[in-house]
């Protein structure tokens, strides 16, 4: 029997030097260095330098990248005025799809020489345009997005709460920036390099991939886990609601992976600072809920917890608000979208494949007055 392709599963579409999934080390390498590695000991600034130039920086390198990041938070006043603007009803999503494109019409990217730039400003601004929508949207407050925090998590923090963030998340930050920062050809990044291939500006590409990491079967799935585990007070609850929801064969979201078929190798990793944070927070509800939600799926499905499925607690325990999970989502994945867009860039063919049609035959034409 044919192997079903549908979705281009099993379907090699390219090549790329950043990552690999389901091959080598504990199941995710970027650049030849294994996650479980890069989650314990680096930053996310020194992931976003590996993914983006292809080695981890040196001391001083790092030092340099993250000044440079530094100096370019401030969001243009246009675009301030354009984030006002938006519906305090919008979801972060479309406010971080509006944010970049606005962000493209007043510093369009004039040529790929100036891609570094382009990729080091929305780096820097990303954290800034969703919480000064969220802030003004919320209460008004006109928030500055300029801040002192080394790293981009810790930035985002800050702006997000007004206070100095716990070290501890920013600590927690950092490893969920680099779970999520590079995951192969998946769906967003494929769109980005499917809109690199055009040779179009690279503001294009990352919003169109932005729209596509908003679907619930993508990084949406994380705020969908959220909203799913709130509703249970104890794990029997959870278990029972979660044997009728499998029973009406609903998908169960922070589940399965379109590559992975034994476990996601980040999953222990964002599990592990949940269950840290859980304890920080004096949590008995929402961890001890999510660890029954994983052992009931994998007695009665046999499937895994993918990476956003710890990320809904432990992002809820640092006060994040659930709208908000998938716009950090974009503020990592940034990363390896926009590697990919400079691999693409730099071996470019436009990416055009064939379909099987299916339609009717070839037909006669009909004159308007002899249809119906
Ligand atoms: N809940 C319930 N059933 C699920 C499931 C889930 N989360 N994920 C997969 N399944 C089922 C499928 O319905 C399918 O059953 P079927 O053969 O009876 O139709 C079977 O398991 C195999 O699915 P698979 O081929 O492995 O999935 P896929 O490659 O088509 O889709 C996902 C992959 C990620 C889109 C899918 O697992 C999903 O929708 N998960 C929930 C959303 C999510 O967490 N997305 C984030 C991904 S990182």
């Amino acid at each position: 029997m044919a192997e079903n392709t549908a979705g281009l599963r099993g379907i090699t579409a390219g090549e790329t030097a950043l990552c690999t999934v389901g091959q080598a080390g504990t199941g995710l390498t970027y650049c030849g260095y294994d996650i479980h590695d890069l989650a314990e000991h680096a930053t996310f600034e020194e992931v976003a330098h590996l993914l983006l130039y292809g080695e981890l920086p040196t001391a001083a390198q790092l030092a340099s990248y993250q000044e440079r990041l530094r100096g370019l938070r401030e969001l243009p006043p246009p675009l301030r005025e354009v984030l006002e603007r938006i519906p305090a009803n919008a979801h972060p999503m479309d406010v971080m799809r509006t944010g970049c494109s606005m962000l493209g019409n007043l510093e369009t990217e004039a040529g790929f020489g100036e891609q570094d730039h382009h990729i080091d400003r929305m780096l820097a601004t990303f954290p800034g345009i969703i919480t000064y929508w969220h802030r003004f949207a919320s209460d008004g407050t006109r928030i500055d997005t300029d801040s002192d925090e080394a790293s981009i998590g810790g930035h985002f923090l800050r702006l997000l709460h007004g206070s100095t963030p716990d070290p501890l998340h920013v600590k927690v930050m950092h490893a969920s920036l680099i779970l999520y920062a590079e995951h192969e050809f998946n769906a967003s990044t494929f769109t980005a390099r499917t809109c690199a291939s055009t040779l179009s500006d690279i503001h294009s590409c990352i919003t169109g991939a932005i729209g596509t990491l908003r679907g619930p079967l993508h990084g949406g799935a994380n705020e969908a886990a959220m909203a799913m585990i709130e509703d249970w007070q104890t794990p029997d609850e959870a278990e029972t609601a979660l044997m009728g929801m499998l029973e009406r064969k609903e998908k169960i979201m922070g589940f399965g992976h379109a590559i992975y078929r034994t476990s996601d190798p980040r999953n222990a990793i964002i599990k592990e600072w949940s269950r840290k944070l859980a304890e920080q927070v004096g949590d008995a509800r929402l961890y001890p809920v999510s660890e029954r939600v994983e052992a009931v799926m994998q007695r009665e499905k046999g499937l895994f917890c993918n990476a956003d499925f710890f990320h809904a607690s432990a992002y809820h325990f640092m006060g994040i608000p659930t709208p908000l999970f998938t716009p950090i989502f974009v503020m990592s994945r940034l990363t390896g979208w926009a590697a990919h867009i400079k691999e693409q860039r730099a071996n470019n063919r436009i990416i055009r494949p064939s379909a099987d049609y299916t339609g009717p035959e070839l037909r006669e034409w009909l004159p308007i007055e002899q249809r119906g």
